[in-house]
């Protein structure tokens, strides 16, 4: 799939929820998500056929996405059903982590390739407070599940929350030491509720740079940058949205969880899904790639989306 601006589109992040077992202050309110009837949801059947038709017209590597994917009932079932496209080179998933202890396994038999986990501080005191309800000893438990189930190349994302958790770059860049993690820091995005916080929220991820000057690029890996520390086997990178623009590169279409392809996250163009089968499916896709706009104007005017993250997918 082609855009109009010479990019080839071999991405799709897939959402299968917009609920989240957390409650993250810049991603919810308190309250979480507002309730919606079941039916406003694609079914499981729909988002295999969602990917089927994706991977029919180059898509080569899907992403399930949430809110939280693995508060998703049928979860496995579409991992084993994805998995199994022929075209389709990688599955992943992005997950906060709570309940890979018990998932892990199955995820990997399923046929998940790698994993995404969302881990914003490395002390449970203010994990609880960042994510209103979580513990930071599941996520932990999670992680090491996960390699125990087989995965590598794990990636911790890292949202920079200036004044909340930058005091910990260098702890999280420790975990790189040993390990071949790798822990990207990414930039916050003002979107949903997070649009309402003070200015100092927002670092630019020079903040990583100055914290570790010791840092050394090592090149980028799609929206991140990549570095190392001297003598660690993990990498650091740095996922600025902001600051440095990406979507030159841009190679990702995006599907809610209510069925909506959005060819831009923070555009406010959506092309509903719902209903669609076979080559008309296979159209609406093609006329998403070809809708991606060049570039987000988050710098200029902010964006252009109503959706808060967990209705987007992250
Ligand atoms: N800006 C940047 N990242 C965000 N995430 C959620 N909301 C935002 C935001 N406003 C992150 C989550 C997770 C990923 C799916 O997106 O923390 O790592
Ligand atoms: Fe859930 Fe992720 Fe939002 Fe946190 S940031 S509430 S883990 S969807």
């Amino acid at each position: 799939m082609l855009d109009l601006h010479g990019r080839t589109i071999r991405y799709l992040r897939l959402s299968v929820t917009d609920l989240c077992n957390y409650r993250c202050t810049y991603c919810m309110t308190e309250d979480g998500v507002p309730k919606r009837a079941h039916s406003d949801i694609l079914s499981i059947e729909e988002l295999a056929e969602i990917g089927a038709a994706a991977v029919r017209c180059g898509v080569n590597k899907i992403r399930l996405t949430g809110g939280e994917p693995l508060v998703r009932h049928g979860v496995l079932t579409l991992c084993e059903r994805l998995s199994a496209l022929h075209g389709l080179d990688e599955l992943a998933l992005t997950t906060n982590g709570a309940l890979l202890g018990t998932m892990a396994r199955d995820l990997r038999s399923a046929g998940v390739r790698r994993l995404n986990i969302s881990l914003d501080t490395l002390r449970p005191a203010r994990f609880r407070a960042i994510t209103r309800r979580g513990e930071l000893a599941d996520v932990l438990g999670g992680i090491d599940a996960a390699k125990a189930a087989g995965f590598t190349d794990i990636k911790l994302n890292t949202v920079l929350l200036g004044g909340i958790n930058d005091d910990e770059i260098q702890d999280f860049a420790a975990l790189t030491r040993d390990e071949d993690v790798c822990v990207r820091f990414i930039e916050l995005m003002p979107m949903g509720v997070c649009a309402a916080f003070p200015k100092e929220r927002f670092l630019s991820a020079d903040a990583v740079l100055h914290a570790l000057p010791a840092l050394e690029s090592v090149g980028g890996e799609g929206v991140a940058e990549l570095y190392r520390l001297p003598g660690h086997r993990g990498t650091v990178g740095l996922i600025r949205p902001l600051s440095h623009g990406f979507c030159a590169q841009c190679d990702r279409l995006r599907v809610t969880a209510d069925g909506k392809l959005k060819p831009c996250l923070h555009s406010g163009e959506e092309i509903s899904l719902r209903g669609l089968h076979g080559p008309a499916l296979d159209a609406a896709l093609r006329s998403g790639a070809a809708a991606k706009p060049a570039c987000h104007h988050l710098t200029q005017g902010g964006t252009e989306t109503l959706r808060g993250m967990f209705q987007i997918g992250g």
